[in-house]
């Protein structure tokens, strides 16, 4: 089967993307002519940097998300490392990270000169294993990031266990805009959750982006003050900080984009359901579909059989975080997370964006079937 040349692009929420495509892509970034006009907006106004739209955007994406304050910065990996320095982690602390994830869950960590200590994945799942980061607290460790992989939300018992030996709670939310658990929307599931606006993401900001939201009152402030210097308004630095802040431009980009997301996440879903070998969905949750990865015998088999289709494929991700050499002096570098070992490389992502056609999504399950 060869690329369709009849297949020209995608609309997106009944909008018209200005792409020309030969292809089906993994991701397809949007933007109409509202956000053209929100970003000309932001630019004519003079003021590129800590203007209102940021301001209005961390106001409207912590209402939409329910946590109680969202502050806007250059990118997922920034708000980590913002949720590092607001946590107090450092020197001499842990943090328990799963083994299968983005590096920049572990890389945050190492950033702030404390520990990643890396936990095995759930077979089924594919987050952080609760059992395992029960048999990896130590008096050192500090936090557990839980990562919803692919927009599937971490189990609730990562919460039970943060409570019942005084962890914070971090979400790294970077691919899980709209995921619940228990109702409740990523970004108001943890003490901090960490967004990502890279283009690719279930929303985006025409840049680089990101958000770091919480649910503490008492540290909504210091947020605010972290990706700015750590100074308050007397312009006096009390704290370590530096600039993380997001540009006026992104910002009201990211506005518009906000008032799409819960369509486009239906999108998203509405496909997930007719793909075939669709991956479980946690019980109590809803998966928020930033990629949909089929477990193969043979990924390499199903990459060219995708590539022949004219379908773009991914491995997610072929090596657990342990294993890559910026970990080589690390003390589990070696060990195997068995679950991590056995998945990375065995998970091949689809498209299941909200740009997708009936056609495309035939297309795919045509592959799928072989
Ligand atoms: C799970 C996870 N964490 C963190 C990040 C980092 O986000 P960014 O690329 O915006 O720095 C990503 C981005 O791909 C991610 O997927």
């Amino acid at each position: 089967m060869t690329a369709s040349p009849e297949y020209t692009g995608h609309t997106q929420g009944g909008e018209q993307i200005r792409h020309i495509m030969s292809r089906i892509p993994l991701a397809v970034p949007f933007w109409d002519e509202e956000c053209e006009k929100a970003a000309i907006r932001a630019l004519s106004s003079g003021q590129w940097v800590k203007g209102p739209e940021a301001k209005k955007f961390g106001k409207e994406f912590a209402e939409w998300c329910g946590a109680i304050t969202a502050v806007p910065c250059h990118s997922g990996s920034a708000a980590l490392w913002a949720a590092m320095r607001v946590l107090e982690i450092g020197p001499g602390d842990e943090v328990i990270v799963p083994g299968m994830t983005f590096i920049a869950t572990a890389t945050s960590v190492s950033l702030v000169g404390a520990q990643p200590v890396f936990a095995d994945i759930e077979k089924d799942y594919w987050c952080i294993c609760p059992d395992d980061i029960i048999s990896k607290i130590t008096p050192k460790t500090k936090a557990i990031i839980g990562v919803h992989i692919f927009g599937q939300a971490f189990s609730s018992r990562l919460r039970e266990i943060c409570d019942q030996n005084g962890l914070w709670l971090i979400e790294d939310a970077a691919q899980a805009h709209g995921t619940t658990l228990a109702g409740v929307k990523a970004g108001a599931i943890g003490d901090v959750a960490c967004f990502s606006f890279f283009p690719s993401k279930n929303m985006a900001v025409g840049g680089e982006g990101g958000m770091i939201t919480t649910t503490v009152p008492d540290l909504a402030e210091r947020l605010h003050m972290i990706v700015n210097h750590g100074r308050t308004d007397t312009l006096e630095s009390v704290e370590l900080g530096t600039n993380l802040r997001m540009s006026e431009v992104s910002a009201a980009i990211g506005r518009v984009q906000l008032k799409h997301i819960e369509k486009w996440i239906d999108k998203r879903r509405e496909n997930a359901s007719m793909i075939n070998g669709t991956p479980m969905v946690r019980e109590n949750t809803e998966h928020a579909w930033h990629q949909l990865c089929i477990l193969s015998e043979n990924p390499g088999n199903l990459i060219s059989d995708l590539t022949n289709a004219g379908i773009d494929g991914r491995v997610y991700y072929p090596l657990p975080c342990n294993k890559h050499s910026v970990y080589s002096g690390h003390p589990q570098h070696r060990i195997s997370l068995p679950n991590c070992d056995e998945l990375a490389s065995r998970l091949v992502a689809v498209p299941v964006h909200p740009a997708l056609h009936q056609g495309d999504i035939e297309r795919i399950n045509s592959v799928l079937r072989l």
